[in-house]
């Protein structure tokens, strides 16, 4: 696709958007969606997808707080702290400002919620990422690496474990004062 100026819409995800989001961003791991999307039914964040003329090309994971590892936890408090996971953009979307129109909404709502602060966690291999949340004034939290690890499940009920070695990231939230 060329380099026109793309309409975004920037929406929660809906139980009925689930199937189709699988094709889009997860095939061979069609519990991903669903396991996004029940965060948002538990109440603890957003699962938020970016379209462009009906179709999903980018979603990011927003919870009200977060991470929940003791890695960070135990240096960070993060209790009024939103947290972003599992950013994608479709390949023939990318650079084209996908990811920074749902993290700038991310932190919008946040900011709705009281999050004083966002953090993210970034792989240490993913320059290209972090170069783009640094961009959007995410700091390296100063402590280091550390490595986290999620379960998933494939297209055929498959089970395993991935591991990533990752860094903090973290931006303060500026709230209007009334
Ligand atoms: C990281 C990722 C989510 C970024 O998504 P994206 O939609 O391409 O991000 P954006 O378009 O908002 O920004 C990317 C770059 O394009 C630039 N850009 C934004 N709009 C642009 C436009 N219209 N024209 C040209 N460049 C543009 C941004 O300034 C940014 O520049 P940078 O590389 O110098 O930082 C995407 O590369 C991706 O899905 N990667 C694989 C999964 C991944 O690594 N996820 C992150 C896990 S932490």
């Amino acid at each position: 696709m060329n380099n026109e100026e793309l309409y975004l819409e920037i929406k929660e995800a809906q139980e009925s958007q689930l199937d189709f989001l699988v094709t889009q961003f997860s095939p061979d791991n069609p519990k991903f969606q669903y396991n996004r999307f029940a965060v948002q039914k538990r109440g603890e964040g957003l699962y938020m997808i970016a379209w462009h003329n009906n179709a999903p090309v980018g979603h990011f994971l927003l919870r009200w707080s977060g991470p929940h590892v003791e890695s960070v936890t135990k240096l960070v408090d993060i209790s009024h702290s939103a947290f972003l996971e599992a950013g994608l953009t479709i390949d023939e979307y990318r650079r084209k400002g996908v990811a920074t129109a749902i993290i700038k909404e991310a932190e919008r709502l946040a900011k709705e919620r009281k999050c004083t602060s966002i953090g993210l966690e970034v792989g240490i291999s993913n320059a290209e990422a972090k170069r783009l949340y640094q961009k959007l004034g995410y700091i390296d939290w100063g402590h280091g690496e550390f490595l986290i690890s999620w379960e998933y499940e494939d297209e055929y009920g498959n089970t395993g474990i991935e591991t990533e070695v990752v860094i903090y990231m973290q931006k303060e939230l500026i709230l209007a004062i009334k």
